[in-house]
C-alpha cells in the first residue's frame, strides 16, 4: 500500500500469480500478443539490443523478454510474481537460451545505480500500487546516456471512459471519474497517467517524449470518434527517454 493507492502489493501479486498476462492463449499466445498490440514490434527495437545491457521490468510470459534475448542482449528480467518466472525461465529453455530472470520488485530494484543501457517495460507500472517510486527506481538502474523504453496506460483515453461507464456509471457510483473506472481494469487498483504526470515522474531524463497512441481497444470501444480525433486520446503512453548523467540538473 502506498501514500496514494490504497491497493495492496500482495493483492496485485495475487492476482498475476493466478493467471499470468496472456496465458489464456496458450500455444498462440506469441503469435496473438503481437497481432493485439503491433505496437510492442514498432516501439521496442528489439534488433537494437545485441550487446546491450537490457532489464525488462515485469516479464509476464517473456513473450518480449526472449525477443531481447535472441537479439544478442544482455537481458536480465523481472517481475512480481514466481508464475512470470517460471513461464518465462521454460520459454528460454526450450530454445536452449539462458539469461537472468528473477522475481523482484519493481519498487525496489535488486541492482545498483547505472547497471542497464536499455530498462524496457510494457504495460507494468500502472499497475504497482506507488508507480513514482517505481519510475525512480527505473532511471535510477539506467546507466548515463541508457534509454528508457516503456508503456503506460493513458487515463484521458477511449478505453479509460469505457471502464468507467462499465465499472461506475452503470454501476451506479460515477463519482471518482477515470481514476475510478482504470481501478478496475486488470489487477486492482490499476492507475493511468497523462503526459504531464508521467515527464513529471521522470526527471532525470533528457529527450523525453510521450505519446499517446491508438490502440485496436480504443477503435473498439469508440469506434468513429477516435479515430477522427486522432491518436491523443489513446489508450497506450509510448514513453521514451535518454538518462542524463546522475551530476547535471
Ligand atoms: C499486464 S502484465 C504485463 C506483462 C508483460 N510485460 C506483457 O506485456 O505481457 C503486468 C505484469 O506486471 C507485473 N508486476 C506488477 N507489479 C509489479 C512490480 N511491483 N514489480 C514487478 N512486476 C510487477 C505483474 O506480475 C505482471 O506480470
Amino acid at each position: 500500500m502506498s501514500a496514494t493507492n490504497p491497493v495492496r502489493k500482495e493483492d496485485v501479486k495475487g492476482f498475476w500469480e493466478r493467471e499470468a498476462c496472456g496465458e489464456r492463449y496458450g500455444e498462440d499466445q506469441d503469435r496473438i500478443r503481437y497481432e493485439l498490440e503491433p505496437e510492442i514490434l514498432r516501439f521496442a527495437g528489439f534488433e537494437s539490443a545485441a550487446g546491450k545491457r537490457v532489464l525488462e521490468i515485469g516479464v509476464g510470459m517473456g513473450a518480449d523478454f526472449l525477443r531481447w534475448v535472441r537479439a544478442g542482449a544482455v537481458a536480465t528480467g523481472v517481475d512480481l510474481t514466481e508464475r512470470a518466472v517460471e513461464l518465462t525461465t521454460a520459454r528460454l529453455a526450450s530454445e536452449r537460451l539462458t539469461a537472468d530472470v528473477q522475481v523482484a520488485d519493481a519498487e525496489k530494484l535488486p541492482f545498483p545505480d547505472g547497471s542497464f543501457d536499455i530498462v524496457y517495460s510494457w504495460g507494468v507500472l500502472h499497475h504497482t500500487p506507488n508507480p513514482a517510486q517505481a519510475l525512480a527506481e527505473a532511471q535510477r538502474v539506467l546507466a548515463p546516456g541508457g534509454e528508457l523504453r516503456m508503456m503506460l496506460y493513458h487515463r484521458r483515453s477511449w478505453v479509460a471512459v469505457a471502464a468507467w461507464v462499465r465499472f461506475c456509471l452503470l454501476r451506479g457510483r460515477p463519482g471518482g471519474g477515470l481514476r475510478a473506472g482504470v481501478a478496475h481494469v486488470e489487477s486492482p487498483g490499476t492507475q493511468a497517467f497523462t503526459p504531464d504526470e508521467v515527464r513529471r515522474m521522470l526527471p532525470a531524463l533528457d529527450e523525453l517524449s510521450v505519446e499517446p497512441t491508438l490502440t485496436r481497444w480504443d477503435h473498439r470501444v469508440a469506434p468513429v470518434v477516435s479515430s477522427v480525433l486522432g491518436r491523443r486520446f489513446g489508450w497506450f503512453l509510448l514513453i521514451h527517454g535518454t538518462r542524463r548523467p546522475p551530476n547535471v540538473q
